[in-house]
C-alpha cells in the first residue's frame, strides 16, 4: 500500500463517524474553530494535512530521525518568517503538530528535539499573529479591503481551488484576522429540514467575492449566516451594505462581537428565521445550503416573489445548488459549478 493510499484509508477511517454523529461537534486547531456537523458536506481537516501525518506516524521512519531533519531545515529556512508565506508556515506548523501529536508508542521524542521544535513552532505562529493583528489594523482605521484582497487567489487558482474539498490556510487567515469567538455549547434545536453550521471554505467566499463584484449600490444577504464569515469578508472587501440573517442567537452574538472591533459599519448580523425574514433589500442572497426539502421551497418561494420586483442574484453553495438550478426562473451565469460556487441570475 502506498503512502498515499495509506493516508486516503487513514483520512477516510478517521472520518466515517463524522457521517454518522448524531450531534454536532466544535473542533478547533491554531486560531480556527470549525462545527463539524452530522453528514458535513466537507471535512474539517484538510487531506494534505492527513498525508502528512500518516507519513510521519509510517514505522518505515523513525519519528526522531524526521523530526530531527524538518527542524534542522525549518531552523535553517529563515523565508518562512517573510508574511507572505503563510501556506508555507501552516504547513510547517501542521507538520510539527503531527510530529508533536502523533510520536509511535516506544519511540520517545528527545527533550532537546521537543524544545527545538517548539521554539519554531512559537516563532512561526509569532510571525503570523503579527500578520493578523496588522490586517486587523487596517481594517480598523478602514482600509482593509486591498489588505484582504491582497489574499484572493487569482482566477485560475481560484477554478483549481474551487474544485477542491476541506479548508486551508486562508481559513486560517480569515480565523485569525475575523477573531470568532467559540459559540457556547447551547445551540437551537434546528428543525429536520434545516442544516447544522459550517462555515464556507474562505477560498469559496473569495470566489464569491470576486465572481458577483458586489457594488455600493449592492445589499447581499446570506442566508444562514453562521458566524457570519461571508457577511464579514463581504463587508471589509466590497462596499456593498451586507447582512447575515441566522436562526442561532449566539451565532449572532459571536458574528456582531467579530465585527464591532473592526469599526465595520456597513454590515449587520439579524437573528430570524429565512422564512420569515425582509427579504425586499436584498440584490444578491447567498445559500450554503442552509435547509433542504420544504424550507428550501418556501424560501426559494419568496425569493420569486422578490425576483417579480427586481432583478436579483442567488449564489448557491453545496447541495442546495442542484435544487436551485432546476427553477424555471433562474438561469446560471455561468457554466454550473456544482463544487464551487454557483451564481443564478432571475429573469422575469
Ligand atoms: C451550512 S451553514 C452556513 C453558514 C454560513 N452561511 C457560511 O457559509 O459560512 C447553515 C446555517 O444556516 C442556519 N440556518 C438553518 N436554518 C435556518 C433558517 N430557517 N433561518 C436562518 N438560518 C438558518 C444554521 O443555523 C447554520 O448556521
Amino acid at each position: 500500500m502506498s503512502v498515499v493510499q495509506a493516508a486516503a484509508k487513514v483520512y477516510n477511517t478517521f472520518h466515517a463517524p463524522v457521517a454518522q454523529l448524531d450531534q454536532s461537534i466544535w473542533l478547533r486547531t491554531r486560531g480556527s474553530g470549525v462545527r463539524v456537523s452530522p453528514g458535513a458536506p466537507f471535512f474539517a481537516v484538510s487531506f494534505s494535512q492527513f498525508l502528512r501525518l500518516s507519513f510521519f506516524c509510517s514505522d518505515r521512519m523513525s519519528a526522531e530521525t524526521a523530526l530531527a531533519s524538518l527542524i534542522e531545515d525549518l531552523e535553517q529556512d529563515r523565508s518562512l518568517e517573510e508574511p507572505r508565506l503563510l501556506r508555507q508556515r501552516i504547513e510547517a506548523l501542521d507538520d510539527l503538530d503531527a510530529f508533536l501529536s502523533c510520536a509511535p508508542v516506544g519511540q520517545p521524542i528527545a527533550t532537546t528535539l521537543l524544545h527545538r521544535a517548539k521554539a519554531i513552532y512559537s516563532r512561526l505562529e509569532f510571525v503570523n499573529l503579527s500578520l493578523y493583528k496588522s490586517i486587523r489594523r487596517n481594517i480598523q482605521r478602514g482600509a482593509g479591503r486591498a489588505s484582504l484582497l491582497e489574499w484572493m487567489p487569482d482566477g485560475n487558482d481560484a477554478s483549481k481551488l474551487a474544485n477542491s474539498r476541506g479548508y486551508d490556510y486562508l481559513d486560517e487567515l480569515i480565523s485569525g484576522v475575523l477573531q470568532f469567538e467559540e459559540p457556547s455549547a447551547e445551540v437551537v434545536q434546528l428543525e429536520s429540514e434545516m442544516i447544522a453550521y459550517q462555515p464556507t471554505p474562505a477560498r469559496h467566499i473569495f470566489d464569491f467575492i470576486r465572481r458577483t463584484a458586489l457594488t455600493e449600490g449592492d445589499f447581499p444577504i446570506d442566508l444562514g449566516s453562521g458566524l457570519g464569515h461571508v457577511t464579514l469578508m463581504a463587508s471589509i472587501c466590497t462596499r456593498a451594505n451586507c447582512t447575515g440573517i441566522e436562526l442561532e442567537p449566539s451565532y449572532v452574538d459571536c458574528a456582531r462581537k467579530s465585527a464591532q472591533p473592526l469599526n465595520l459599519n456597513t454590515v449587520r448580523f439579524i437573528q430570524g428565521d429565512a422564512r420569515t425574514a425582509d427579504l425586499s433589500h436584498g440584490t444578491v442572497f447567498y445559500l450554503y445550503t442552509p435547509f433542504n426539502g420544504s424550507i428550501l421551497r418556501e424560501v426559494l418561494n419568496s425569493l420569486r416573489q422578490e425576483a417579480v420586483k427586481r432583478e436579483i442574484r442567488i449564489c448557491t453553495f453545496g447541495p442546495c445548488t442542484r435544487v436551485v438550478a432546476e427553477e424555471q426562473w433562474l438561469t446560471a451565469i455561468e457554466p454550473l459549478e456544482t463544487d464551487g460556487i454557483a451564481i443564478f441570475r432571475s429573469y422575469y
